[in-house]
């Protein structure tokens, strides 16, 4: 089974920062060709939809509501944060939960693309916390709940 981590050459390497996934379908499915059914095998996963069936017991599809989902992994308290991997849609239905973002820029116009989020104008205020800026001019800054 082909693996995130693996294809990263970080194979064997402890969780550090997150232990927990979270996805839309959309963003998975694209790991359905690789083929793989549980491309972060290192990580609890849940793939919110309700439409997708899989049989692999190392990813958990859940069909309820997704505020409620990540209520729920919060209050199990792990001591380790819970990754949302995207997409935009779920990433819009799941905002009131988020309580930071990380995020990536690179000197690049692609043109088109998947928002962030993809949901209703809802102005929400994050506070830039750190930033690293590599030689390449990709940025990286981490943000917040203000
Ligand atoms: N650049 C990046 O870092 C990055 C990160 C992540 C994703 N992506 C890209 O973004 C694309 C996918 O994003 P997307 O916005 O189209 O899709 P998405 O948010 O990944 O998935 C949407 C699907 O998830 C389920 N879902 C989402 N929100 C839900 C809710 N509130 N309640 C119930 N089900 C919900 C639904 O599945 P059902 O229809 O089965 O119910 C919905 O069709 C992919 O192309 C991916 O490669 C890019």
């Amino acid at each position: 089974m082909i693996d995130i981590r693996q294809l990263a050459g970080l194979e064997g390497v402890p969780n550090k920062v997150f232990d927990t996934l979270v996805m839309g379908r959309g963003t998975y499915e694209p790991a359905l060709d690789v083929p793989t059914t549980s491309p972060y095998s290192r990580l609890r996963q849940y793939i919110v939809s309700s439409t997708l069936t899989i049989d692999d017991p190392t990813v958990q599809v859940e069909t309820g509501d997704p505020i409620e989902l990540i209520r729920r992994l919060k209050a199990e308290d792990t001591g380790m944060d819970i990754y949302l991997r995207g997409g935009g849609r779920l990433a819009a239905s799941l905002l009131p939960e988020i309580d930071e973002i990380i995020l990536t820029s690179y000197p690049v116009v692609a043109g088109t693309g998947i928002s962030m989020f993809s949901g209703q104008f809802h102005p929400t205020l994050f506070t830039p916390a750190r930033r690293e800026s590599f030689d390449n001019g990709t940025q990286v800054t981490w943000l917040t709940r203000a």
